[in-house]
């Protein structure tokens, strides 16, 4: 009878440890920066992290002397030596002293690594809205709009300024730079400067309702000519829907509901509640990271999107098995 017990016993340190190591090795870890705020904010964290243990073990080590002294003299006389008072001052005051400062130091120059300069003053400014539960993404001085998918030129500084649209949201993207508040009212910046081409996943740091969790995003870090190319296909309006399903989709869009909630640019769709849908065909997932931009899961989502996300603004919209094929089949094509 006592056996499971033990074995249960026994893999509870193997769960403990599978969910400590979950935070690793992701594609969003704060340890494996890719800028140079980034990197400033892992080296504070490991001249933190082994102070720490330096001075712990230091610690640890004068509280043994001191037992095995006094285990082995008895109890120390009553009046105090010179070098006892020294030890106090030294390591209780001294040292913690100077710890600090050495810390608040790193700490001020990293703070200042990572500062934002002001929106308009670099090469690119972003745009940022957050939303209950979706990321609205704008390019300044073009009409490119997306959502949930940000490009940025590879080895550029690139001044994201965040804001919200209804509770507040947290903007980070972990590999990139430290994290940013959107606040109702207001607008905070944070500076994206990847000096590596790749994929690097950002996610709500803010708890913000009943999707928070699935409030991610993407950041594309592209070579220049492949952003330049981007930015230029996202200012386009939609492309004109070919014939057949796909045409039949546009009109169902627009006299639906659907047209009332998501703007396609180019159509008579200009809804502001969801995200731009304008070349959603042109995005890796929907939801905000929730699941892979495919036809069949985007079906799944238009049929039910309470299913896929709880709560989340976007009702079920009543439409014929037809209709939601053909509207998939339009969508799709929004490259
Ligand atoms: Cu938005 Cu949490």
């Amino acid at each position: 009878m006592r056996a499971p017990c033990r074995t249960r016993a026994r893999s509870l340190p193997v769960a403990a440890l599978a969910l400590l190591l979950a935070g690793c090795g992701s594609s969003q870890d704060t340890l494996q920066g890719h800028s140079r705020q980034s990197k400033a904010i892992a080296h504070l964290f490991w001249v933190m992290f082994v102070g720490a243990w330096i001075v712990f073990g230091f610690v640890l080590a004068l509280l043994v002397i001191a037992f095995l002294r006094r285990r082995r003299r008895g109890a120390p006389p009553e009046e105090t030596s010179r070098g006892a008072y020294a030890l106090i001052l030294g390591g209780g005051l001294l040292a913690p002293a100077l710890t600090l400062s050495a810390l608040f130091g790193l700490t001020i120059s990293t703070i200042h690594t990572t500062q934002a300069p002001a929106a308009g003053s670099t090469q690119l400014t972003i745009e940022v809205t957050g939303h209950q539960w979706f990321w609205d993404v704008r390019y300044p001085g073009t009409k490119a709009a997306t959502a949930n998918e940000i490009h940025i030129p590879v080895n550029t500084r690139v001044v994201v300024v965040a804001t919200t649209k209804d509770v507040i949201h947290s903007f980070w993207v972990p590999e990139l730079d430290r994290k940013i508040d959107m606040i109702p009212g207001r607008t905070n910046t944070v500076l994206l400067d990847a000096d590596r081409v790749g994929v690097y996943r950002g996610q709500c740091a803010e708890f913000c309702g009943l999707q928070h969790a699935h409030m991610g995003f993407l950041v594309y870090v592209d070579p220049p000519d492949v952003f330049r190319r981007w930015l230029a296909n996202m200012a386009k309006p939609a492309r004109p829907p070919a014939a057949g399903g796909a045409g039949a989709g546009a009109r169902t869009f627009v006299s639906e509901p659907c047209s009332g909630c998501h703007t396609i640019r180019g159509t008579a769709a200009d809804g502001k509640v969801g995200p731009d849908l304008t070349h959603l065909a042109s995005r890796e997932t929907l939801a905000a990271d929730t699941i892979p931009n495919r036809e069949e899961y985007l079906a799944g989502w238009i049929r039910d999107p309470q299913h896929v996300k709880p709560g989340n603004r976007m009702p079920a919209v009543d439409l014929s098995a037809t209709q939601v094929q053909d509207v998939v089949a339009y969508l799709e094509s929004l490259k």
